[in-house]
């Protein structure tokens, strides 16, 4: 079926997505609070960080070399992130992508942000998720294609 969307090319498209995910985000009852209440978050200071990181997911530039799980370990004790949050989170970002993007690109952005949503869920209520911690895109994504300790499915 044709949808007449094409896939994510570069840094542009990405900011087009993560601009319309927080969009989704900060208007969703569940989790816009943690955006807006808790964090506060100034989105003008966060968006290009947030491009460095899901370029750096999507097409490993390698832009993004911060610590993104220390970030949520520390919201985390502000506003527990647990299974309801986290499932939010993913669906606000499946169905960003999906109405936006279709592709390889589009695939790997979901598919990832899958991944590394287990990953840091498990890590938060596990207690091992460390501030020292890394949930390394840049390494780990370039290396093998995807967060060697995360189950496939
Ligand atoms: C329960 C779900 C989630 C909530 C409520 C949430 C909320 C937030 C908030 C409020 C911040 C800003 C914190 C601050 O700067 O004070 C943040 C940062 C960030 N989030 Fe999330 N997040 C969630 C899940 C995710 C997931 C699944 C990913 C990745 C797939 C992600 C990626 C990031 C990144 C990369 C940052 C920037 C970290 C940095 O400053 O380097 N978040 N998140």
């Amino acid at each position: 079926m044709d949808t007449g969307l094409e896939d994510l090319r570069g840094r542009d498209d990405v900011a087009t997505l993560v601009t319309a995910f927080y969009a989704r985000a900060f208007a969703d009852p569940l989790i816009g609070p943690i955006f807006t209440d808790i964090a506060k978050l100034d989105l003008d200071r966060h968006l290009p960080i947030m491009c460095d990181f899901w370029e750096t997911v999507i097409f490993r530039t390698g832009g993004y070399r911060r610590n993104a799980l220390a970030v949520h370990v520390a919201l985390n004790d502000r506003a527990p992130l647990g299974e309801p949050e986290f499932r939010r989170w993913l669906e606000l970002w499946t169905a960003t992508t999906d109405a936006l993007y279709t592709g390889p690109a589009a695939e790997r952005a979901k598919l990832q942000a899958g991944r590394i949503a287990g990953s840091m869920q498990r890590r938060l209520a596990g207690g091992s998720g460390s501030a020292y911690e890394r949930l390394d895109t840049r390494e780990r994504l370039t290396a093998s294609g995807g967060i060697d300790d995360l189950p496939a499915g």
